[in-house]
């Protein structure tokens, strides 16, 4: 019989979709001895709140998150909310004793990032940051492999991270969504948006990194503002690129950038060790490229693994081998995950302290490429 866990979910944007989407699958797919039910949802905007209420099913709004903070029967505060707000609502739900899954990135910078992971460590609540895509099950694959040594020594990482949707000069910056371009509510452009995507996927298959040198461009320099309605300047980063050097010995490329005409969502890793080589793709997320130098050399080639055979990550919860899921299913098996972590006391990763690695990369990168030097993580 399981045990219902009530989710107070903070932030109904495109976030509060998706992680609303995996409470509501989770159960009647990976049947979790915690069952989470839909308590409350809050957003400043109450008619947002309450359209979202009757769109997923949650028994309450709130417009305050300190007031639903403060409601005894929430076990779970989920943080969709943007960046600039993760530390104060994070900190609060860890003194109220609250289990947290927070989006990414962690915090603003890696000062804020610790205060975090001390409060949480400090409340010893269960904490989770959303970092999904270790999730897909070809990534998570990919991680075996790696881990299984098949790879042997890795000598290389390559990531990449396209976007286009703000190339043009009218797109304003501020509110819904386009709180990404103000540097204030954001703490950085693509650095923290997307390349922490990347670096944390990077941590978790390749170990730490140790050093980095950056390059950033902001194309557009000034924007109108939503909220002030003024031209302001632009303080994000629009497109960075940096080398890294991992504890492994292995040297890596990161790229990212909203300006890659064409791309809407492109992110792509490769990894080259001794034995073989692995290569991912979110535009055919249930794949896995894989080269195995090993291979007869008559038959030797770039294999395009379908992860969907029940023996596969996670796949054994969902239909029937040959058949494929897709990016949302990432979000309920981080919450299944996240479930399994908090019954059986072995949480599930990544942890606040361990997106904190990650915030560290990010701040090494953003400093880099004002110094023009290479940074020690
Ligand atoms: N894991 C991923 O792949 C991924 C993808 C997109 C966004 N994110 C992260 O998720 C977070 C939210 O991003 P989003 O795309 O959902 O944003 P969004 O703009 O779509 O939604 C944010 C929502 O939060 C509400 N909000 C803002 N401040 C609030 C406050 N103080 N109290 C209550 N509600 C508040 C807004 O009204 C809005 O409804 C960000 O940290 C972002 O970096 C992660």
């Amino acid at each position: 019989m399981s045990k219902p866990l009530n989710v107070g979910l903070i932030g109904c944007g495109f976030m509060g979709r998706t992680h609303s989407n995996a409470y509501r699958k989770v159960y009647s797919f990976f049947k979790p001895e915690l069952k989470p039910a839909l308590k409350a949802i809050c957003d400043v905007s109450a008619d947002k709140a309450k359209a979202f209420a009757d769109t997923w099913g949650y028994e309450s709004v709130e417009t305050d998150w300190k007031k639903l903070l403060a409601r005894k029967d929430i076990d779970i505060v989920d943080i969709c909310t943007p960046n600039n707000t993760h530390r104060e609502i994070a900190m609060a739900a860890a003194a109220a004793g609250k289990m947290i899954i927070c989006e990414k990135p962690l915090a603003m910078n890696t000062a804020e990032g610790q205060e975090m992971v001390d409060a949480v460590e400090k409340a010893g609540v269960p904490n989770l940051v959303s970092f999904n895509y270790r999730r897909v099950p070809a990534v998570t694959l990919a991680k075996k492999l790696i881990d299984e040594g098949r790879l042997g020594k890795i000598f290389h990482y390559r990531a990449v991270f396209l976007q286009d949707w703000t190339i043009s000069s009218d797109l304003p910056q501020g509110g819904d969504a386009l709180w990404r371009l103000d540097a204030k509510v954001a703490g950085s452009g693509v650095t923290g948006d997307l390349l922490a995507h990347c670096i944390d996927t990077a941590l978790w298959l390749n170990g730490s990194i140790r050093s980095v040198t950056a390059m950033t461009e902001t194309f557009i320099k000034e924007r109108k503002h939503n909220i002030t309605g003024k031209v302001e300047k632009v303080n994000i980063d629009d497109a960075c690129a940096f080398l890294a050097r991992f504890s492994n010995g292995s040297l890596a490329t990161f790229e990212s950038t909203r300006y890659a005409r064409g791309h809407k969502a492109l992110y792509t890793f490769e990894i080259n060790g001794e034995k073989a080589s692995i290569a991912w793709d979110l535009h055919d997320l249930h794949r896995l490229g894989y080269f195995d130098h090993r291979d007869d050399s008559i038959v030797r080639g770039w294999r395009s693994i379908h992860v969907t055979d029940g023996d596969q990550p996670y796949m054994g919860k969902w239909w029937v081998p040959g058949l494929q899921i897709g990016y949302e299913h990432s979000f309920v098996h981080q919450v299944a995950d996240f479930l399994e972590g908090v019954a059986t006391g072995r949480p599930a990763s990544p942890t606040f302290r361990d997106a904190l690695e990650t915030q560290k990369v990010c701040d090494a990168v953003l400093e880099s490429a004002r110094s023009g030097v290479w940074v020690d993580v």
